[in-house]
């Protein structure tokens, strides 16, 4: 059996946990990533056989069944992800229609995985349906964007709008946009259903004074696509209480639609 800690996909995830606790998105037990797995990728690691508990998870995820997630725990801190993986961090197995998650690995403390579990586990199942690459769900607390739900509409068309003029390739990285839930409560299978509802059109839905969700077909693409937002964010938050005396123009962003042959959000951009 070959050394788990070894694995392509748990360096990745130790690196991306630490980096974003190094981005000052994840104070204390902030945010959580899940990763989905093959059973073919797992299997060289461990025994999948020895199931060393069964957890029920409270929701139905029937296209999920057979799946493996390897999840960040339940009030666990970013920053001790990289000294501790085998009790930051678990893997398990999805069945029973997704009603059951069988820990196969980690979580050596007696833990559990993250209470965001309803809005990651929907969440892929929702990105599966629009691209069957995804295979990251990454949420946490980015200091800008959060900043900027207090003080921005939350309306979508004008939060997207916002974002993309902050810089110039912003609309090259999300060109469907974010997706904005209002305040309500974490950890729920609501917030779990309203996510998945608001992935199934973006691949970032930002959660109203909490912080943000993104999905993506490898962790590099998810962490990017939030470092792009919050850097966005960031330059609002700098100049939002300025006069704005430039900004980038309709007409510059159908320049970018052309250069980077993408298409913004259907009815973002004036014809
Ligand atoms: P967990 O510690 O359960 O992952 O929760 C952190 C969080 O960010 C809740 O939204
Ligand atoms: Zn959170």
């Amino acid at each position: 059996m070959k050394n788990i800690l070894e694995a392509p996909f748990m360096i990745d995830m130790i690196r991306t946990a630490t980096n974003m606790y190094n981005h000052g998105w994840d104070e204390r037990n902030g945010g959580n990533i899940s990763l989905m797995l093959e059973e073919a990728e797992v299997a060289p690691y461990l025994d999948l056989d020895s199931v060393k508990l069964k957890i029920p998870t409270g929701f139905t995820a029937p296209e999920l069944d057979g799946k493996y997630f390897l999840v960040t725990g339940t009030g666990k801190y970013f920053k001790n992800v990289q000294y501790a993986p085998e009790t930051n961090l678990g893997i398990v197995r999805i069945t029973a229609y997704g009603e059951l998650a069988e820990l196969i690995w980690g979580f050596n403390d007696g833990g559990s995985f993250t209470s965001e579990f309803p809005a990651h586990m929907m969440s892929h199942a929702a990105r599966l349906k629009v691209n069957p690459e995804n295979r990251v769900v990454m949420h946490c607390h980015p200091t800008n964007l959060l900043a900027m739900t207090y003080v921005h509409t939350l309306d979508e068309r004008e939060f997207t709008r916002t974002l993309w003029q902050m810089c110039t390739e912003c609309i090259v990285v999300f060109p469907e946009g974010v997706n904005v839930l209002p305040w309500m409560l974490c950890g729920t299978n609501e917030i779990g259903e309203a996510t998945a509802e608001k992935m199934q059109t973006a691949r970032l839905v930002v959660w109203a004074q909490h912080g943000i969700y993104g999905a993506g077909k490898d962790l590099d693409e998810t962490f990017g696509l939030i470092e792009t937002a919050e850097k966005a964010a960031e330059i609002y938050m700098k100049i939002a209480h300025l006069p704005r005396l430039n900004t980038i123009t309709d007409e510059q962003m159908h320049l970018l639609e052309q250069r980077f042959h993408i298409k913004a959000r259907e009815g973002y951009l004036a014809e």
